[in-house]
């Protein structure tokens, strides 16, 4: 085993404070050190062992290291967006899932599936929007807004998910937002401020916000990605809406991180500018072997990046861990039941309504007209 000591980061994110603003708030990181060669393939062959002898399944998303993804995949689990890790978690047959990802993620499959065990690399592996959305302040934002429809983000703690209406993640908040509009319903939004304005801009939804940002989405640059469109005329620009305004109003397509990676298969070009989490190069790049991928661009020449594109809670997945939680069950996840109960709400209803759209059906007609229960 490595004896390297992980590397713990400081990690500075918005905390919204009175009115529209925001102040700085620290939090840490830990990553794991990168296994030698020889290490890396004995952790495999151990978790793939170790996922039979305990009925588990890995359920990994796009950002994190390319092992967590490989294997998942190879294992039968799952690599995806958090919409997709939500519905397989709670459909497969396996008693104990792996979730590598953030812990918002992991109390989403324990919500879904109480009776299952959920384990995670690291517990505090964590997400700005999570730690700048607390469930006193927020529940206080809702109590000044009694007349709205509260549709809050995936990326949000269970005690909010609890306070909330709708739950949607990027890949059904637009639909589940026009929904809503059309039903005459004015929402009140939280906590990802560019998500927010995005689904604003498409919808025209009357929409209030919670001020939170995602460290790596909001670093992206606007004028430095037009110096790199330059460069690289032919070059599409695909990019996640929890991206600046800015940022967006330049992307040839706009998406989760499936709507990215379905955007880079199907659109007629080689070359594309990637503005999300570079963790999806990885999926991007096996799947479009004949495609070039580009990063974009998080900082001016003479200023530093604060997540450099790569999520420094993602990070904190690595494959000594889930070795790890599966030898011995730690790092379980556990959801208050009563709370979770409530946080299911919210989250049934985006999953049945993303369920019609899949089969079909009509899903508006899963949106009650305001004023009715
Ligand atoms: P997706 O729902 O697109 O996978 O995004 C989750 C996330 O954390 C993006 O930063
Ligand atoms: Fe949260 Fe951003 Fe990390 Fe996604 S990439 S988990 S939104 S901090």
């Amino acid at each position: 085993m490595s004896a390297v000591i992980p590397v713990v980061k400081d990690v500075e994110f918005d905390h919204p404070v009175e009115g529209s603003a925001c102040e700085t708030r620290h939090a840490w990181a830990r990553v794991p050190p990168e296994p030698a060669p020889a290490e890396r393939a004995a952790l495999k062959a151990r978790i793939r062992d170790l996922l039979k002898a305990r009925n588990a399944v890995m359920v990994s998303h796009y950002y994190v290291h390319p092992d967590l993804q490989d294997l998942a995949e190879e294992t039968g689990g799952l690599v995806s967006d958090s919409l997709e890790m939500a519905r397989f978690g709670r459909d497969h047959p396996a008693q104990t899932l792996v979730v590598s990802g953030v812990r918002f993620m992991g109390e989403t499959s324990k919500i879904l599936s109480p009776h299952k065990r959920v384990l995670m690399p690291d517990l505090d592996a964590t997400c700005s929007l999570d730690l700048g959305c607390p469930a006193d302040e927020f529940s206080a934002f809702c109590d000044a807004h009694p007349d709205r429809t509260v549709v809050v983000y995936a990326n949000t703690s269970a005690a909010v998910k609890a306070r909330a209406d709708w739950l949607v993640t990027s890949s059904c908040a637009i639909e589940i937002v026009r929904a809503l509009h059309e039903k005459g319903h004015k929402i009140l939004w939280a906590p990802d401020r560019h998500l927010g304005s995005y689904i604003q801009r498409e919808t025209g939804a009357d929409m209030v916000f919670w001020n939170g940002s995602c460290i790596v989405h909001d670093e992206f640059k606007a004028f430095e990605l037009e110096a790199l469109k330059r460069e690289h005329p032919a070059a599409k620009v695909l990019v996640h809406p929890e991206s600046p305004a800015d940022v967006v109003a330049l992307a040839d397509a706009v998406g989760s991180t499936s709507g990215i990676l379905k955007a880079a298969r199907e659109m007629d070009a080689t070359e594309f500018i990637v503005a999300t989490d570079n963790g999806m190069m990885h999926k991007l790049r096996t799947l479009n072997p004949g495609k070039m991928f580009y990063e974009a661009p998080t900082a001016g020449n003479s200023a530093t990046c604060k997540s450099c594109a790569h999520c420094p809670w993602m990070a904190m997945n690595g494959l000594a861990d889930v070795a790890r939680v599966l030898e011995t069950g730690a790092n379980e996840i556990f959801v208050d039941p009563a709370l979770g109960e409530r946080a299911r709400l919210p989250i049934d209803r985006m999953l049945a309504f993303t369920a019609a759209i899949k089969d079909g059906r009509p899903a508006g007609a899963l949106v009650p007209n305001i004023g009715a229960a």
